[in-house]
């Protein structure tokens, strides 16, 4: 919303001043243009991060150089020849090393060179970590060390080693060249990361988005400003059509066959997330990234943004896998989310009171208003009782008042992953107080279909029993019937179904405490997971993004780990191949030992029905149908 600023003749020339600052460092940084070679960061993730200062990662040069060339590619990183003295080297080694023949890069039997000898002479490291004298002349490909540190955002205790949002060193500089932008990045201990990018110009209220089109130079190593958030939730500006790029590998050509396949992320409206799409599909290769294995995920309301895209007709053909995890689709206050409405009834259930909560009702020019509302400060906008924030059919991005389920609409076709958390509803409900006699009328009209838990305290079944219903109501029985339908008309090319029936409730958010959470036992300062306790509304999320070591966050029991490195693996295994069960031979490959065995012993997720996701896993059938039907939310629904 800056561009009154742009007459400012001494503001432009600070700002041509700092763009060609920002091509020099771009430029000196080192890309994997200048530097002829493909990097790729390897680290030995198992997900025990406490552990992970134990296992450094390492930047692979893939391009084969004689010794001396090899030590000034890593200088020209910042880095040296890769030390082979870390505790778990041999270990590390032997997977990643193999994980590079498994994807074809290299022969099983190829070296790399490492630092030398304590003598001084030149030593390669090959298959199971070996390391062996090599000639001094021979071209091989280069390991470095990788010496930026881990990045945290810090809530749990944060390890020594750890730094929590450190200052950007300019000396991890990394630029990548796509058309006729750059971008300078950075790298910490698990990723190439490239920051706050602009995807599209700063927005205009109430109007469609376009393709960035601004200086080439970006300097992309800070998040940018999110967007605002309804009810004066946190900070942010309409100004935050950015997105950020996480990738292991850069490539010197972007037809190449080592590209990866590629997960965005971000809840805007949906024709800035079709700009953003569009962003990926023409510049993602420059980052590693493969266009045609684009995948989109959101959860709550990400997943309705992700819904809301399945049947987008712009954003049709920019992805080909889609995640729905808990979906707000349902009745009551799901049902936003699940029809939409036209122009003219959204004018009359929102627009109206927006307009005279804003004092903009004073005319009853459409333009006056609309200036009126354009010109109202953005935070005060989302933070007043009536709020648009569901799709509407605005005939162009949104042209269906439902997302069209028997095959006669606009349908991206794609591979779909859909699921819920057993209790989505108890983050979303609160603990009963009066409104037992609202509860007993919903029952009484399920006719017997929902009883009353027979615990020993009467607060808590109404809380579970009112939850149940709210799972069902809110998010379970039509993310069943939207599978069902998928399904039924052979919609997608691939569709899975899950239920958590374990979760690590986000620490910064657990409603009806401690609903969300395991009791604490002796032997378990955390709470114990094999108990019962509410599986919430958000409890998959760390699990799914196998971020607990970003919150610093404790494994509760034995369990839990291997539990974590399960559902990562099978979220991963989606994301490059559009099947949740990762093939043995690359959990082999790759020394992931716990869910080898795990899909040894509890065998597959299957494409019909469910998976329930939890220690043990195990398969069932649709859960909740006969309730389902009873609140009128049946798998026959979308048809
Ligand atoms: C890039 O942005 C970071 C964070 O805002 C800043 O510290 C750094 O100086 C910038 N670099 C250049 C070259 O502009
Ligand atoms: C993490 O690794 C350490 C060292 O191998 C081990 O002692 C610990 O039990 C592991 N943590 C979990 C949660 O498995
Ligand atoms: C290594 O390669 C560089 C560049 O090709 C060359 O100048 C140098 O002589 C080579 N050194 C050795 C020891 O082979
Ligand atoms: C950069 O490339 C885009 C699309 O490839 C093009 O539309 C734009 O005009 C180019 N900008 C400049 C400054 O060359
Ligand atoms: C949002 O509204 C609430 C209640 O009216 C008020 O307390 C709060 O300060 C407002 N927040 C912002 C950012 O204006
Ligand atoms: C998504 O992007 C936002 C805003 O840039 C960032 O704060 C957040 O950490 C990202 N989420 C994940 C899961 O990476
Ligand atoms: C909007 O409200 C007006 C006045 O009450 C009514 O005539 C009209 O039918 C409503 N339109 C829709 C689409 O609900
Ligand atoms: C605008 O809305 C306010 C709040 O509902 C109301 O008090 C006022 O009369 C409305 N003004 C006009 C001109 O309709
Ligand atoms: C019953 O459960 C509620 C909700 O968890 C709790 O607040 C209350 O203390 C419990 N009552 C007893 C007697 O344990
Ligand atoms: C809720 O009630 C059901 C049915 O009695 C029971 O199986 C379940 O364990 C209860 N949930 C919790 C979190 O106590
Ligand atoms: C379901 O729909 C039927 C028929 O329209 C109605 O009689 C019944 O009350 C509805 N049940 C619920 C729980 O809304
Ligand atoms: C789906 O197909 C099955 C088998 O043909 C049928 O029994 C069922 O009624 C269909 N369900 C829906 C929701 O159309």
């Amino acid at each position: 919303m800056g561009a009154t600023c742009a007459g400012w003749k001494m503001l432009l020339y600070l700002l041509v001043g700092l763009a060609r600052g920002l091509a020099a460092l771009v430029q000196a940084s080192p890309f994997p243009t200048s530097l002829r070679s493909d990097i790729t960061l390897l680290f030995q993730n198992d997900l025990n991060w406490t552990e992970f200062s134990n296992h450094p990662s390492a930047l692979l040069l893939s391009t084969p150089l004689n010794s001396t060339s090899a030590s000034i590619a890593c200088s020209q990183l910042s880095e040296s020849l890769l030390s082979t003295s870390s505790p778990f080297f041999t270990y590390d080694m032997t997977h990643q090393l193999a994980y590079q023949s498994f994807l074809g890069h290299h022969p099983f039997l190829q070296r790399y060179w490492v630092s030398p000898s304590s003598s001084g002479g030149c030593q390669a490291v090959g298959a199971f970590g070996t390391v062996v004298a090599a000639g001094c002349g021979e071209k091989l490909p280069v390991l470095c060390t990788q010496s930026a540190r881990w990045t945290i955002t810090g809530e749990g205790t944060v390890p020594a080693e750890w730094d929590m949002f450190p200052p950007v060193d300019p000396k991890y500089g990394v630029g990548v060249q796509s058309g006729n932008l750059s971008f300078l990045g950075t790298r910490d201990q698990l990723s190439f990361r490239f920051l706050g990018i602009p995807y599209a110009n700063a927005p205009s209220r109430f109007e469609y988005s376009t393709v960035y089109s601004g200086p080439s130079s970006i300097n992309a190593t800070s998040y940018r400003s999110p967007c605002t958030q309804i009810g004066g939730m946190g900070p942010g500006s309409e100004d935050c059509l950015f997105l950020n790029v996480w990738t292991p590998h850069l490539s010197t050509t972007s037809s190449s066959s080592s590209l990866k396949p590629v997960l965005t992320n971000g809840s805007f409206g949906i024709a800035d997330q079709v700009t953003a799409l569009r962003w990926v599909q023409e510049h993602i290769a420059s980052f590693g990234g493969d266009p045609r294995r684009v995948t989109v995920s959101g959860q709550s309301a990400g997943a309705a943004s992700v819904r809301a895209l399945l049947g987008s007709p712009p954003a049709i053909g920019l992805f080909n896998g889609a995640i729905l995890q808990s979906d707000p689709v349902g009745s009551g206050m799901s049902a936003p989310w699940t029809y939409y409405p036209i122009i003219t009834q959204e004018y009359n259930s929102t627009t109206q009171g927006i307009l005279a909560l804003t004092g903009c009702n004073g005319t009853d020019n459409v333009a006056q208003q609309l200036s009126c509302l354009k010109a109202y400060d953005p935070l005060q906008l989302v933070n007043i009782s009536v709020v648009a924030n569901a799709p509407v059919v605005d005939g162009t991005y949104v042209t269906t008042t439902e997302l069209p389920l028997t095959g006669t609409g606009p349908l991206a076709r794609v591979n779909v992953m859909i699921g819920n958390m057993r209790d989505d509803g108890a983050a979303i409900i609160s603990y009963p107080t009066q409104g037992e006699s609202l509860l007993n009328a919903a029952v009484a009209a399920t006719g017997g279909l929902f009883p009353l838990p027979s615990g020993s305290n009467t607060t808590l079944d109404i809380f579970n029993l009112t939850a149940r219903m709210g799972t069902d109501t809110i998010f379970r029985c039509l993310s069943e019937a939207t599978a069902q339908s998928g399904l039924n008309h052979s919609l997608f090319k691939s569709l899975w179904y899950y239920q958590f029936e374990r979760s690590y409730q986000l620490n910064w958010w657990s409603p009806n405490w401690p609903a969300c959470v395991p009791p604490v036992e002796e032997g378990f300062p955390y709470g114990d997971p094999s108990q019962e306790y509410f599986h919430c509304h958000s409890g998959d999320l760390y699990l799914a993004f196998g971020s607990l070591n970003r919150a610093a966050l404790p494994y509760r029991d034995a369990a839990d780990l291997p539990f974590a490195q399960a559902v990562l693996d099978r979220w991963a295994s989606f994301i490059r191949s559009y099947n949740p069960n990762p093939s043995m031979a690359y959990l082999t490959v790759r020394g992931y030992a716990n869910t080898y065995n795990m899909l040894v012993q509890e065998g597959t997720w299957k494409p019909v029905g469910a998976a329930v996701l939890s220690v043990p896993e195990r398969s069932t059938g649709w859960l909740e149908l006969e309730q389902c039907a009873a609140l009128n939310l049946s798998l026959a629904t979308f048809g």
